[in-house]
């Protein structure tokens, strides 16, 4: 089901969400959760959604990037589900890409973050698993995981010129970018 995003200024995308209970994920709510992540994530048109993002307190995030291609990388990641993830940093190396976020809507920002990392996380079912991440799947693994921390990408901009409307970014920014 489709679900109403919360926007920059609700409480629930600023606190730490809570450890998903190991029983829950094998619950009918849980299913249900991860359907409504997936109907919000496509109805509005991104890439990766986390739980707080429809209202819900539970370290939970989805990340799809399928034919993918953007900066001059092809991605074809199918539709992952994170569960109490946690992130480690592969290098101190930073990449920057410009983010856009369905809590933020409207707006881009250019944030730097580590370029490689790994996660440690449970799938849908339950099961331990782990990533290596590199690129602009990094960068968006970063950004959903972020959430479940109460963070938002706007909080990791350096420099607040690199803030544009998206029309603007669309007109100005983006054909430098691609380049
Ligand atoms: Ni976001």
């Amino acid at each position: 089901m489709i679900k109403a995003i919360c926007r920059m200024g609700h409480p629930v995308l600023r606190k730490r969400a809570q450890l998903t209970p190991h029983e829950l994920i094998f619950s009918d709510s849980f299913s249900q959760l991860i359907l409504d992540l997936k109907d919000s994530m496509k109805h509005y048109g991104g890439i990766g959604i986390a739980a707080p993002q429809i209202g819900v307190d539970y370290q939970v995030a989805i990340i799809e990037l399928i034919g993918f291609n953007r900066y001059g990388e092809d991605i074809n990641f199918p539709m992952t589900v994170f569960v109490n993830p946690k992130i480690t940093f592969l290098t101190e190396e930073k990449q920057g890409f410009w983010e856009g976020c369905l809590s933020v809507p409207g707006l881009r920002g250019f944030v730097e973050r580590p370029k490689k990392i790994r996660v440690n996380y449970l799938d849908y079912k339950g099961q331990e698993k782990e990533l290596i991440a590199e690129g602009f799947l990094a960068t968006v693994i970063q950004h959903e995981l972020d959430h479940l921390d109460g963070i938002l990408y706007i909080d990791r901009i350096k420099d607040t010129r690199l803030i544009s409307y998206q029309e603007e970014f669309d007109q100005f920014i983006m054909e430098r970018t691609l380049d």
